[in-house]
């Protein structure tokens, strides 16, 4: 199974690569030159042979020699040649430059392995230069600098594709999104780009969001893709694109909330706590009693317990409180070493769990006070806040009421903004549940990731401009101006920074 997973050896049905032939036949037709770069047993390369027949030449690579030979069996007479060839080491700009064959179409199915499970198989499948992004520090840390070998491939294969030639091949969406991305920002558009969605886990028995990625060698100025619902030009489509710098995943929705954009002046989104280590921090009640993840009682004061929702509470609207966790600071850089006076039995608790915390891996606890959290501050502990789990594909705000007098945590897949009072949590609330705030996020969230919801998407919205839509700005007026009044002398500014707000965008709709 390693194996199978290290080469991304999940082979086309040959039904699925005679109906991707035929509709590349639709946007590129009479190719004169076929490359399939892992051409793997060669479904692609058969049914593009049988489907053109010799009005082209076809050329295939692969690593596996069973395969190879395999193919050469299954393709004899069909003017296809396959070669025993490793892709890293393959000089592609020169493989699909053929002067006498400028219409060049390079198909097939790269494999859909990332390079961290790659690097967990200890496989050296993998380019010499894995940090290709330019990914560093955090980033890289974080995982960001993870990607798809077929993300790699495909920049790889489209920089050596010449203006005459195409590219058509199945990999995840994600996968053609970053590639894509990848050259809207760094030189532009190509011409005739398209991800056709396909049924992966009927076709490969795989539960991930993939399309069939046609694109052209020709670059254009227009940084837009065509997105089609199935294999056909029939199904639903949508535009995505490249706008100021970001992705946009609905370019026709995004323009018509476009004034919705350019982020909040006086709120910011803040993420849920974070403390990796679930089983000690985190309590469900039985009678009263604080029971953690190994089903013991903790018996600890409640100084520090506060109640919690989690992202599966937030993301099934759940309110009523079925956790609480132990919050050790109130901002991140607290000395935790007071918890042993103030309060000691919470102490003995988490000298009782030292070794699970502080075998905590994330570097972010590196250097840190000992038991410490993440994603903590004053804005933390404020009594209102309106959150949104970061982990679910629908757009659905909860207002989030203080319970038994305590503030409540949210954990770090989710986003809040932080609310002194109920009715500021209750306007908030309402200018993000109504349709134009979910109709501008949608416009910009990517379903099919893993964390659909950022708090960069957020960001962008501007509260302001929603409330002044809404015609609700006279409301949100007050309430900043009573920030400003109750912080005795400590003017928060936010009135300041709406009005400037306000000011700006008239000139812009100007
Ligand atoms: C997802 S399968 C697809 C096979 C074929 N393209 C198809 O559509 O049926 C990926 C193929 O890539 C091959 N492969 C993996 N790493 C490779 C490399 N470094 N060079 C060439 N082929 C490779 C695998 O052996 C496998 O046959």
């Amino acid at each position: 199974m390693n194996e199978k997973k290290e080469f991304g050896d999940f082979q086309t049905p040959d039904s699925l690569a005679i109906r991707a032939i035929a509709l590349i036949d639709k946007l590129f037709e009479n190719p004169d030159y076929v490359v399939e770069p892992t051409s793997g047993i060669g479904g692609f390369l058969g049914a593009a042979a049988n489907y053109w027949n010799r009005t082209a030449s076809y050329e295939g690579y692969e690593i596996n020699n069973h395969y190879v030979e395999a193919s050469r069996l299954r393709l004899a007479g069909l003017n296809v040649e396959v070669h025993h060839r490793d892709f890293f080491t393959e000089d592609w700009v020169s493989n699909l430059s053929k002067s006498d064959k400028p219409r060049v179409l390079v198909i097939g199915n790269p494999p859909w392995v990332t390079n961290s499970d790659l690097g967990q198989l200890g496989s050296s499948n993998l380019p010499k230069k894995t940090n290709f992004q330019g990914l560093r520090g955090l980033d890289a840390r974080t995982g960001k600098a993870n990607f798809d070998i077929a993300e790699w491939m495909l920049i790889r294969l489209i920089e050596a594709l010449p203006s005459t030639g195409a590219i058509a091949m199945l990999c995840k969406t994600m996968t053609a999104r970053k590639v894509l991305k990848h050259f809207w920002k760094t030189e532009g558009g190509r011409k005739d780009s398209h991800l056709f969605k396909i049924d992966a886990k009927a076709e490969f028995d795989v539960s991930v969001d993939a399309c069939l990625f046609f694109t052209t060698g020709k670059k254009i100025s227009d940084r837009a893709a065509t997105v089609h619902a199935a294999l056909d030009f029939e199904s639903n489509q949508t535009r995505i694109g490249f706008i100021d710098g970001d992705l946009v995943s609905d370019i026709d929705s995004y323009e018509a909330y476009r004034h919705l954009d350019g982020g909040s002046s006086i709120y910011t989104w803040r993420s849920g706590i974070k403390h990796d280590a679930s089983k000690v921090m985190e309590f469900t009640k039985k009678n009263g009693r604080l029971i953690n993840g190994y089903g013991n009682e903790a018996d600890i004061e409640d100084d520090y317990v506060f109640p919690l929702l989690k992202s599966s509470d937030l993301g099934n609207g759940r309110i009523a409180i079925r956790k609480s966790v132990l919050v050790t600071q109130r901002h991140t850089g607290d000395n935790t070493s007071e918890i042993k006076r103030k309060a000691p039995k919470t102490w003995a608790y988490l000298m009782e769990h030292a070794d699970t915390l502080d075998a905590r891996k994330s570097s972010i606890y590196q250097n840190r006070p000992r038991f410490c959290v993440f994603g903590i501050g004053s804005y933390s502990f404020s009594p209102w806040k309106v959150c949104i789990s970061g982990l679910y594909k629908r757009i659905s705000f909860v207002l989030v009421a203080p319970t038994d007098g305590r503030p409540v945590m949210v954990d770090d897949t989710c986003y809040s903004i932080p609310c002194c009072c109920k009715e500021e949590a209750e306007l908030v609330y309402e200018l993000l549940s109504s349709d134009v705030a979910t109709a501008f996020l949608n416009s910009l969230i990517f379903t099919d990731s893993k964390r659909p919801i950022t708090v960069d998407v957020l960001r962008r919205l501007s509260i302001v401009e929603l409330a002044r839509v809404l015609g609700r700005i006279d409301n949100l007026q007050k309430i900043c101006q009573s920030y400003s009044e109750d912080d005795s002398g400590v003017d928060t500014q936010m009135s300041l920074l709406m009005e400037q707000e306000l000011k700006y965008r008239t000139m812009r709709r100007s």
